[in-house]
């Protein structure tokens, strides 16, 4: 029988890419979204509901008619403007998870909520599921705040949840203010990758159609009240991820520009995967291939990605880059 999901955030990147992976399963997929700056009607695949709204007004979701599930990628998501302005974090990503587990413990519905392992703060050994939070950005601060919001729900209410933690995510239809869109973006365009402090960071990479792939598993086989990160161990530092887009794009070597750090910036994100394993999820990209087919994808959808760095996009690269490009 068709699962009916409710998508939140489905007009964003990953929400998006899950919502066409249900479709192609024969399932249903109900998108809400309240497309802020990062989310774009024109992402909801053909064939889901589209409803506009936001997650952190219980009377909105109230008014969603019947679905059997809630996987919860609505959210602020940008490390550097949680830093620039965190209150609008905090609602959607605390606030709006708390009313997703009211919804999913009044509709008797399972609640997978997306996560990150930016919660586990900067690591030195490979992060599981049981590490201590501890959050550098507010960004990370209210999805940490969201989680514990659906773990609790889960204890004291009974509900039927589980989260996920994914690392970076990368793929067709990011919003270009994070490293791998912004950088492929600017190199198509000759213009600067603004690369923060000294570019050794490390990120764990994971490709948009295996983070999907992940979470879909846990939505049908994962166990309530469980966390599950989803990494793949293929650690770059972020200085390799730009060299590689330069070459990609064939862009001037010139364009590559050492600008000052984010405050707080962490250090390097390490997941230990095993446990998603165990349920048998593994990634299907390599790193190198999936870079290469994403900056594939930018070349060949000017028309997705140009009109995105008008008006807002313009006023927040000015607040966050011009000081530290001149
Ligand atoms: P995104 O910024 O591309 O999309 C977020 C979507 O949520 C947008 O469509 C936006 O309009 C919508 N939204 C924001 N506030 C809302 C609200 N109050 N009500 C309803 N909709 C709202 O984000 P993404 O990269 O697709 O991330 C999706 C989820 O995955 C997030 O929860 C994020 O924390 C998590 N995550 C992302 C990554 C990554 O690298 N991108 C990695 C791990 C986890
Ligand atoms: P980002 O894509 O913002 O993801 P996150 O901060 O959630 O990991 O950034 C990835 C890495 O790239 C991070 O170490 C910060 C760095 N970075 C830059 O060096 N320059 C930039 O302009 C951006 C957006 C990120």
């Amino acid at each position: 029988m068709p699962v009916r999901v409710l998508v939140t955030g489905g007009a964003g990147f990953i929400g998006s890419h899950f919502a066409e992976r249900l479709l192609a399963v024969g399932d249903d997929a109900i998108v809400l979204d309240k497309l802020t700056y990062a989310g774009k009607e024109g992402n909801v695949p053909k064939g889901a509901v589209f409803v506009r709204g936001d997650i952190a007004v219980k009377e909105t979701v109230d008014a969603v008619p019947e679905f059997d599930a809630i996987v919860n990628f609505a959210a602020e998501t940008h490390v550097d403007r949680s830093i620039l302005g965190p209150h609008d974090f905090a609602r959607t990503d605390v606030l709006g998870a708390l009313v997703l587990a009211e919804v999913a413990r009044e509709r008797g519905v399972r609640l997978v909520q997306v996560s990150t392992d930016e919660v586990y703060g900067d690591v030195v050994e490979p992060a599981r599921e049981d590490a201590t939070l501890r959050p550098s950005s507010p960004y990370s601060a209210s999805k940490a705040g969201g989680d514990l919001q659906v773990l609790a729900a889960v204890r004291t209410y009974g509900i039927d949840a589980c989260i996920t933690r994914g690392s970076n995510t990368y793929g067709p239809r990011q919003f270009p203010e994070k490293l791998i869109p912004l950088f492929v973006t600017n190199a198509l365009d000759g213009e600067p990758l603004p690369l923060y402090g000294d570019g050794r960071q490390v990120r764990d990479w994971l490709h948009v159609e295996d983070h999907c792939a992940a979470i879909e598993l846990v939505l049908r086989t994962g166990e309530s009240g469980e966390l599950y990160n989803v990494g793949t161990g293929d650690q770059r530092e972020n200085v390799d991820v730009a060299q590689s887009i330069l070459e990609l794009t064939e862009a001037d070597p010139a364009l590559l520009r050492r600008v000052d750090d984010r405050p707080g910036h962490d250090r390097r994100y390490s997941l230990d995967a095993s446990k998603i394993r165990t349920l048998g999820w593994e990634p299907k990209r390599s790193f190198d291939e999936g870079l290469e087919d994403t900056v594939q994808w930018y070349r060949e959808n000017r028309s997705w990605w140009e009109p995105l760095k008008s008006g807002e996009y313009r006023a927040y690269y000015e607040r966050q880059y011009a000081e530290r490009l001149r």
